[in-house]
This record gives C-alpha cells, structure tokens and sequence, in this order.
C-alpha cells in the first residue's frame, strides 16, 4: 500500500467522522432513518452520516477522493453529497473507499456514488463485503442485492452473508471476489421488471463460473428492504427460504413474457429459452431439471392453444 493510498483512506475516514457528527446534529436525517426503522444503535452501527448544506471540501482533497466539483468558492468546492444521507462503502478489509449518499426526500437522482478513482471501482465492490466475508464462509453461501438498504436488512435481521453491487451490474470482478470464499450464491434483487433482468445476467455469469445460483423472487414486497419493513426477520427468512434454483427460474420467468393464448407464443418462447440450454450443459443434473420445467411450461401452454382454438372453431 503506497502512501498516497494510505492518505485516500485517511482522508475519507476523516471526512466520515464528520458526516457521522453532522447526522447527529440534524434531525431531518435522524427521521428519515427512524422512518426507514432504523433504531439508534443501529443507526451508529452501520455509520450512517449526513453531509450538511454548505459543506465544503478542498479542492484537491476533493478531486483526488472522487468526490465531484460542483461550483467553486474560492479555494474550496462544493460538496458533491450536500444535503444527502451518508452511507459509508468499505473494502472487503473495512477500509472507506467511496461514500453512497441517498436524498432525503423524493428527487433525481435518488442515490449518487463517489466517482471512480483509483482505489475504488464500482465493477469490483460489492457493499458490506467486509461484514458478509465470514459468514460468507461459515454459511457457504453468498446472498447477493441490489441496493444499500436491502443488503443492510439482511444484516439487520442477523443474515449476515448478503452483500450488494453498486448500481451497477454484477460483474465477473465481483464473481472472482466471492469465488474465493464460496461457490453458492442467492440471488436477491428487486422483485421488478429491471431486478429480473439483473437477475438473468447475473446467472449468466456466475454458472459460467461454476457456482450454484438460486433465485428468491417471490414475494409481494418489491425489494428484500421493504420485506423486512413489513414482515421483519420471518419475512426475509422466508423469502431465502423459497429461492429455487436457476435452471428453474429461467424458464418459469421467461415464460412471463409471453401470452400464450397467442398461437406463436410458444415457438417464441422455446426460441428464446433454446438460448439458455446451452449454459447447464456441463451440469447435467441441471440441464435435465432446465428441461423438465420448459416441456412443463410449453405443454401446459400447448394444451390452453388447443382450448383457445377450439373455442375458435364452434364460434365459426
Ligand atoms: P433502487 O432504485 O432499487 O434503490 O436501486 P433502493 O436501494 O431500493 O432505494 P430506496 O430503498 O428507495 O432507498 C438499486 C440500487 O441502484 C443504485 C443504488 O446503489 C441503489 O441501492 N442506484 C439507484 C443509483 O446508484 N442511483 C440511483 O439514482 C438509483
Ligand atoms: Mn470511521
Ligand atoms: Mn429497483
Ligand atoms: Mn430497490
Ligand atoms: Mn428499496
């Protein structure tokens, strides 16, 4: 580590103490987090911060951190994060290398990131790595989200082997990282259209790579943060609980898709699934089971075209 780098991490951990005394100061920040449940130890145990209006950052120190300029006063500049609840995004060894901060009301954009530097890159860091890694280990198994909050309520809830990409998709970089510490991960993204299709890329590359995948997708809550907001600890045992694996998920969600009272629907979908059979076939317990549920989903479907035909006929 070079001295410049110890610097980098100096730095940001100084500026993080003093978001941390700026959250404390101010009660709109408090009660956003209050709102979200969070209670006061917990408040301090993820270190939380808040970046006040007119904060301000010297420019170089500024520059060098990621930390973008806005407007200049002088030999200072704006904070990028002014008015934004801190979240503190480490290392796998605990080190600050970039903050997250979220508005505290509704607006665009909702979340902003450090911008990449040398020490940090979105595509290699997955959030609160450096409190998963153990249990990673001991459970053997990785639960990957989508967002901050869903990550931290699975901490919350005392699951603590979940981490979270960065916004970002989840890249091969993240892979080689949990790799070295298991070969199971569940997916556990939002429960919506754009979780779905983070969900199949993930898949993509982690079976390429030789890990086991299971999906959780069921609930009605949209993502693992509101299903601990609404059903606590229970809920988000639940949810992991039902994750089925991913030569299940593939077709089962693709078939989505498709209205299969269209007479092509079926061929579309055998089209568009032909294209993922080629990914278990180095496994083939799970290219068997792939199969299965696909001849299931189309021979269902077959038998509701037959219906919708008929129906057809006797009104001619
Ligand atoms: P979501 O929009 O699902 O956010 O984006 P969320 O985590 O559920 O947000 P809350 O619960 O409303 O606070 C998932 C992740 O994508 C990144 C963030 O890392 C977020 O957690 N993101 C989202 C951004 O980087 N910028 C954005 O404007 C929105
Ligand atoms: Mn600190
Ligand atoms: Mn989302
Ligand atoms: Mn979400
Ligand atoms: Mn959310």
């Amino acid at each position: 580590v070079s001295s410049f780098q110890q610097l980098y991490y100096r730095l940001y951990e100084l500026i993080h103490e003093e978001y941390k005394k700026h959250l404390q100061k101010n009660s709109i920040a408090v009660e956003y987090l209050q709102k979200r449940s969070f209670t006061a130890e917990e408040i301090l145990k993820y270190e939380f911060g808040f970046s006040p209006l007119n904060s301000k950052i010297p420019q170089k120190v500024a520059e060098n951190l990621g930390i973008k300029i806005l407007k200049k006063f002088g030999f200072s500049t704006k904070d990028l994060f002014e008015g934004r609840l801190i979240i503190p995004i480490k290392d796998e060894n605990g080190r600050i290398i970039a903050f997250g901060g979220r508005l505290l009301g509704e607006g665009q954009p909702k979340y902003l990131n450090s911008f990449e530097t040398d020490f940090f890159k979105k595509s290699k860091t997955l959030f609160l790595l450096d409190r998963a890694k153990d249990q990673i280990k001991i459970a053997d198994f990785a639960i990957i989200c989508e967002g901050y909050f869903d990550a931290l309520a699975f901490h919350r809830a005392d699951i603590t082997n979940a981490v979270a990409t960065l916004g970002t998709a989840f890249t091969k970089f993240h892979a080689f990282k949990l790799k070295k510490i298991t070969s199971n991960v569940v997916l556990s993204f939002d429960t919506d259209a754009a979780g779905l299709k983070a969900a199949l890329q993930s898949i993509k590359i982690l079976v390429l790579m030789g890990f086991n995948v299971m999906v959780a997708n069921k609930s009605a809550e949209k993502d693992p943060d509101e299903i601990y907001r609404t059903n606590g600890k229970e809920g988000l045992y639940n949810f992991i609980k039902e994750a089925i694996p991913a030569e299940k998920f593939i077709p089962i969600a693709l078939s989505k898709k498709y209205n299969f009272e269209n007479p092509n629907a079926i061929q579309l979908f055998l089209k568009e699934i032909k294209n993922w059979e080629n990914l278990f076939k180095n496994f083939p317990k799970r290219l068997e089971i792939f199969q299965s549920v696909v001849k299931e989903i189309s021979g269902s479907s077959l038998s509701t075209t037959k219906i919708v035909k008929k129906s057809n006929f006797s009104l001619d």
